[in-house]
């Protein structure tokens, strides 16, 4: 039977809206005519109803609590890929072959050095800046840089600057890190792949050897691959928005970097650390005295790393970190009081009735601080690492928007509610 449009009644008008059909979840109904043909507006807070896009890049079932890239389950290509496998299966759709995935690899690598003029912009910054600030500045300052490749419509230029950035990425956020303490920056090493690369640049010193060891390479080989892509969130939305005015690559991921760093988003990472050892510190602080507050609506303390706009189960992400940091701190680090506390908390949300009736599940950024903490990862670097995990989501997503011929400028509407019509007052009467 053939599927009927909805319909929309506005007092006695019944306006018929084409449908927009989804390959797997909601579809969409078009409104884009509503406004001219009726003289109204939709009203969306957060966007919590709209879908500002088609998209074939990631598939977030928040009810079943699954994610698939390109069709795969992240669980499968969390197993059993690179980091670089994933970015190339965002970024063009396909797992590499051998041959493909050698060139990208080698791209990565003869892309990774960062001009020596940026190196008196790293050293600009005071010593106490975050590591995320120096993040969106740096990658904002490497357009410069590469004016050739602004051109968001030519598909060598997309290719030519989503390189660049993939491969100097590690290099800044390993710099910003330097900057912090002081210490020499360290200059990438073609020999080493490219998860190798950052963890060298980032704790490697001139005066000695350093050794990358292989369980955190491999560990953080995973980590990066649950944050490489995950729909139309905020960082994501950010950059399809600037890009949308056909600001260059550099630009629009360095806006998404600015909107990743709040802590109702990667900016959480930080934050679940910071509230964990303040419970472990504090003599007086207890599980149930912070689930307490994070019920108290008089309070505006949330429990960081619960809650997700999409699922209403259990993040996977969330649940393969959750198994994985039971690993890593067994081969690493040892027992870490944080995780003890991190499972009693989640026992003691998951089985409350608040948390239960608004299905508030851990998310993400739950578990991994626990995971980049015993890796040895200072804490205001977490965030830094989720951008490096993301990076290829938000590239795919620009390249995307780009390719697709139904994209306009952003600019929502608004409902005005303020004044109208004032007499004017000078100056010098008010
Ligand atoms: N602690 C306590 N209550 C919460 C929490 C939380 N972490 N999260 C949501 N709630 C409550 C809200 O108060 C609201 O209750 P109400 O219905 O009584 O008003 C209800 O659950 C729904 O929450 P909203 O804020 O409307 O949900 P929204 O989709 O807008 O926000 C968000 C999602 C921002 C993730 C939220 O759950 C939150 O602030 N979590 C803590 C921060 C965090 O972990 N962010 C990382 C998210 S994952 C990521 O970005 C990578």
């Amino acid at each position: 039977m053939e599927e009927r449009e909805p319909t929309l009644s506005i007092g006695d008008n019944n306006l018929e809206l084409p449908m927009v059909p989804a390959l797997q979840g909601y579809s969409g109904i078009d409104v884009s005519t509503l406004r001219g043909s009726q003289g109204v507006v939709t009203y969306d807070p957060g966007f919590a109803n709209t879908a500002s896009a088609q998209s074939a890049i990631t598939y977030v079932d928040g009810a079943a609590g699954t994610l698939t890239h390109r069709g795969y389950a992240i669980e499968e290509l969390a197993n059993s890929c690179s980091f670089l496998e994933v970015a190339y299966l965002l970024l063009f759709g396909n797992l590499p072959n051998k041959m493909e995935l050698e060139q990208w690899q080698d791209s990565m690598k003869r892309h990774s050095l960062l001009n020596e003029e940026l190196k008196r912009f790293f050293n600009a910054f005071p010593k106490r800046a975050h590591p995320m600030a120096i993040l969106s500045s740096a990658t904002n300052a490497i357009s410069t840089f590469y004016e050739e490749y602004h051109d968001p419509h030519d598909e060598d230029a997309i290719v030519e600057s989503a390189q660049r950035l993939l491969a100097k990425m590690p290099t800044i956020a390993a710099w910003s890190y330097k900057k912090s303490t002081g210490f020499p920056y360290i200059y990438p090493q073609n020999n080493l792949t490219y998860v190798e690369n950052f963890l060298h640049m980032m704790f490697a010193l001139p005066t000695e050897e350093y050794h990358v060891d292989p369980v955190i390479t491999k560990a953080l080989n995973v980590l990066l691959i649950l944050h490489a892509d995950h729909g139309q969130n905020c960082s994501t939305a950010t950059v399809r928005f600037v890009g949308s005015s056909q600001a260059n690559l550099f630009a629009s991921v360095a806006a998404g970097m600015n909107a990743l760093w709040g802590p109702l988003h990667g900016g959480a990472n930080q934050k679940v650390i910071e509230m964990l050892s303040d419970i472990v510190n504090d003599p007086t602080a207890t599980t149930e005295s912070y689930i307490a507050r994070a019920k108290d609506k008089n309070d505006s303390f949330r429990l960081m790393g619960f809650g997700h706009r999409v699922y209403t189960n259990y993040d996977p992400r969330a649940r393969i970190l959750k198994k994985f940091a039971d690993d890593v701190l067994d081969r690493v680090k040892g027992d870490d009081p944080l995780l003890k506390v991190a499972e009693e908390l989640e026992q003691a949300a998951l089985s409350d009735e608040y948390f239960a009736s608004r299905n508030l599940y851990p998310n993400v950024d739950f578990y991994s601080g626990i995971i980049f903490r015993a890796l040895g990862f200072p804490i205001r670097m977490f965030t830094v690492l989720f951008a490096i995990g993301r990076l290829p989501g938000w590239i795919a997503n620009w390249k995307e928007m780009n390719e697709d011929p139904a994209t306009r400028i952003a600019r929502p509407r608004q409902v005005y509610i303020g004044e109208t019509s004032r007499q004017f007052v000078p100056l010098h009467q008010r």
